[in-house]
């Protein structure tokens, strides 16, 4: 099969902006943080879709701290680019800021990583390009996410075999 031609960070990088609405509230008024979850999920899996020019699945999500309350009215803004990518996965790093549209004042709220697979139409993986690295900060986050991707991958493990003894355990 022929090779796939390398593809910089900046081919995937995507933003996103919502104003938050009364019907992303939770009972404090300030914004539920399952609207936040998938915004993130979604302008990351469009930046792997860029990158791979492939369909994407989600295959993990890595845990999540909002550090600030984020309020109705204000402006979401998410921007996402992939990070890393194996043969057929990808990390997008997504980077969460709110905004008071009347002060034009920016808060960093959270940064989430999410890891993505590129399927065909049966849903089966399928190889992705490879992540052109041009600056040093992009070379540094890519060896931060191998380390990321291989706690996953053992943490996956580690899930296998504690759902492969339970079911012994009830046969
Ligand atoms: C994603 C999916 C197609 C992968 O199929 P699979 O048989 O597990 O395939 P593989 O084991 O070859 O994994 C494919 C890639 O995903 C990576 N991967 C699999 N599980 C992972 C996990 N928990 N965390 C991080 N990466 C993971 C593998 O390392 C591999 O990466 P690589 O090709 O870059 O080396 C399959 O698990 C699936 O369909 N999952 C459900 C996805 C979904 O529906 N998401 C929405 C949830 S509602």
């Amino acid at each position: 099969m022929a090779e796939l031609k390398p593809k910089p960070v900046s081919a995937s990088r995507t933003t996103l902006a919502q104003v938050m609405q009364p019907q992303h509230a939770n009972n404090l008024g300030t914004v539920h943080g399952g609207v936040i979850m998938k915004l993130v999920d979604e302008v990351g899996a469009i930046a792997c879709i860029r990158h791979a020019g492939h369909r994407v699945v989600t295959v993990a999500i890595d845990q999540m701290m909002f550090q600030h309350p984020i309020r109705i009215g204000h402006l979401v803004i998410l921007t996402a680019e992939v990070s890393y990518v194996g043969r057929t996965s990808m990390e997008a790093e997504v980077q969460v800021v709110a905004e008071n549209p009347l002060t034009g004042e920016r808060v960093h709220t959270n940064t989430a990583y999410v890891v993505y697979v590129a399927v065909d139409e049966n849903g089966h993986p399928v190889p992705v390009p490879p992540l052109l690295l041009e600056t040093e900060a992009q070379r540094r986050r890519f060896e931060q996410a191998k380390v990321r991707q291989a706690f996953r991958l053992q943490q996956r493990e580690q899930a296998r075999r504690a759902y492969a003894a339970d079911e012994e355990t009830d046969a």
